[in-house]
């Protein structure tokens, strides 16, 4: 059997499924799952197809452990470029970024980590990275396997590559758990489509 043919959730389901996942079940991923994955990740369109892209995917619980310790940095070094500089600064309402900060006191506990990373530096690498994330979280969905996209921050940036080997011209552009959900996927919530979109001319109907 190929990655394709274990893909059976259908398109409608994955896509109206795949949430972001921030509170994870310890148990693993399985290695040929896993594998499965990262296989649809890397099927993703990219710029030119030079495929600039490095998936380090992060299983040990030691590294695990510390890349959290920099995930939790990086995540209030981005809120304090906001001015938000603890938990009490967190407007009401905003109930992504309470769920998000919890992610952040509790990332280590995903069983994956996989920096998506671009194998050079600017802007164009990074743009093929997003669709990479895209593929990769819908064939986690279609297994059962939640997670969602994060970025660091550049005060760890140093320390991560060093962390993990990651060469100077490389970077991470996403760094993302992965897990079996606690809790359920549920349906994912947008504007109406209306409210996003027109046909001809901007704001047309
Ligand atoms: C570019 C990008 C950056 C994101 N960064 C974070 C992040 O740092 N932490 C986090 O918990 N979620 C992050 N997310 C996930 C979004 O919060 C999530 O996709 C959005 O709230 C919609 O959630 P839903 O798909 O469950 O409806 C990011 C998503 C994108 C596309």
């Amino acid at each position: 059997m190929t990655t394709e043919s274990r893909l059976t959730m259908t398109l409608g389901e994955t896509m109206f499924t795949q949430r972001a996942i921030r509170r994870f079940r310890p148990e693993p991923i399985p290695d040929a799952e896993l594998q499965d994955i990262l296989e649809a990740a890397i099927r993703a369109p990219n710029g030119g197809n030079t495929q600039p892209w490095h998936f380090l995917v992060i299983r040990d619980p030691d590294l695990r452990t510390k890349l959290a310790e920099l995930y939790r940095e990086a995540w209030w070094a981005k809120r304090r470029d906001q001015g938000i500089m603890g938990p009490q600064d967190i407007p009401p309402g905003k109930n992504t970024m309470r769920s998000a900060m919890r992610l952040a006191d509790q990332i280590g506990q995903a069983p994956v980590m996989v920096l998506l990373c671009a194998t050079s530096q600017g802007p164009a690498a990074a743009a093929s990275i997003i669709p990479a994330a895209q593929n990769l979280l819908l064939a986690a969905r279609a297994f059962g396997v939640g997670g969602t996209i994060t970025t660091l921050h550049a005060d760890v940036d140093d320390r991560v590559h060093e962390l993990l080997g990651i060469p100077a011209e490389a970077q991470v552009v996403y760094c993302l758990p992965l897990g079996y959900p606690r809790g359920t996927f549920g349906s994912v919530q947008r504007k109406a489509l209306s409210e996003v979109c027109s046909y001809e001319r901007w704001g047309g109907s």
